[in-house]
């Protein structure tokens, strides 16, 4: 199965061909990173604007890195959701038109299913029968969610955000702390050296009892909190943002992987899954992945983490979610566009 995907539901440009699930033949990425960065985070309009502009070139690309031809392909996959409703639309409209002109089959795909799917990328990878059942930890800039993965297309929402996704309050601290965007990595980056330990900062531990649709606050993060104390130091103590900075940027870090190596080693020790998995933008960042490494070695499970290369927005993870044989792509493709303008509720499709 040859499957060419699309992705465009924030502010990349990306086209891949995947076979198999797993296979890249082709991934290309169009980062919109420099036009948003005087912004602070995503302009909408922009991010959609630029999409139109660019995706028939970057699918082209994609076809040519690959040395395949319409003909060579089994199937086409999109990200229908969730997203930026407009920058959806663009790349569902032109997966919409090739379908209709090339006649091969369409398959929409989730975006945090493309997320999850990341993890199967690659030469040396194993398949979700080895892995499963795994307990994931999906942290990007717009979903912070603990993920079961029975097997591959059975998943169950264990907890999420309550507020911000953890990338997001990387790009609010960022902000906050005069670094640019994405914050994510200005702020390892800025943290190098630093002492985690200087500042002690909340890490958003949920009280609520109940929360809609069986998720279990225990699982959940919130890092409101996280952003109103580091602004709360930054009035009191103004050089922590300059001489101190690299104090606070690894204090900060400190409290986000603390929150999700806590929440993970929670869900760990109750569920008891096979293997533990960390996918999304978030997973790049070197001190999760110690975290994470410590936290199994501890509980000698085997841990798997999406490859650096697909763990920021990419469309080969959406051709592998549809090549594994995504849920939503046994149904035939029929989302009208009204259904991609009504509101995502985070993590709603997983
Ligand atoms: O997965 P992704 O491309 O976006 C969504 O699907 O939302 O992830 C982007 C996010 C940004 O918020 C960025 O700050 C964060 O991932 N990120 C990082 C690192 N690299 C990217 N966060 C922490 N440490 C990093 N090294
Ligand atoms: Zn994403």
């Amino acid at each position: 199965m040859r499957v060419l995907g699309i992705e465009t539901s924030c502010d990349e440009t990306a086209a891949a061909v995947v076979e198999n699930g797993r296979d890249v033949r082709s991934s290309i990425i169009l980062s919109q990173i420099a036009m948003h960065r005087p912004y602070g985070g995503v302009v909408p309009e922009i991010a959609c604007r630029s999409h139109v502009e660019a995706l028939p070139g970057v699918i082209q690309d994609a076809l040519d890195t690959a040395q395949v031809g319409w003909d060579d392909l089994d199937a086409l996959a999109v990200t229908s959701g969730p997203g930026l409703a407009s920058s959806l639309l663009t790349g569902v409209s032109a997966a919409r038109g090739l379908a209709l002109s090339t006649g091969l089959p369409l398959l929409p795909v989730n975006h945090l299913h493309g997320h999850l799917a990341s993890l199967f990328l690659g030469d040396d990878v194993p398949s979700p029968e080895e892995i499963c059942p795994a307990l994931i930890l999906l942290v990007s800039g717009g979903h912070s969610a603990l993920v079961w993965m029975e097997s591959w297309g059975s998943f169950r929402l264990l907890g999420q955000t309550v507020d911000d996704a953890a990338g997001e309050a990387f790009d609010k601290a960022a902000r906050l702390l005069g670094l640019s965007y994405p914050g994510g990595p200005a702020i390892e980056k800025a943290a190098a050296g630093g002492d985690p330990n200087a500042v002690r900062f909340p890490d958003g531990r949920l009280k609520a009892t109940s929360l809609p649709g069986g998720i279990d606050p225990r699982y959940c993060f919130s890092y409101s909190g996280l952003k109103t104390s580091l602004r709360t130091h930054l009035e009191a103590h103004p050089e922590a943002a300059a001489t101190g900075l690299a104090d606070t940027a690894a204090s900060f870090q400190e409290a986000v992987v603390r929150s999700l190596v806590g929440r993970l080693t929670l869900a760990a020790k109750e569920l008891k899954p096979r293997s533990l998995g960390c996918v999304g933008g978030v997973a790049k960042n070197q001190v999760l992945r110690a975290g994470l490494d410590a936290l199994c070695a501890k509980r000698g499970m085997p841990l798997y983490l999406a490859p650096m290369a697909y763990c920021t927005d990419n469309a080969a993870m959406i051709a592998a979610a549809a090549g594994l044989g995504s849920t939503e792509a046994k149904a035939a493709f029929d989302v009208e566009p009204s259904m991609l303008l009504s509101a995502q509720p985070q993590c709603g499709g997983v």
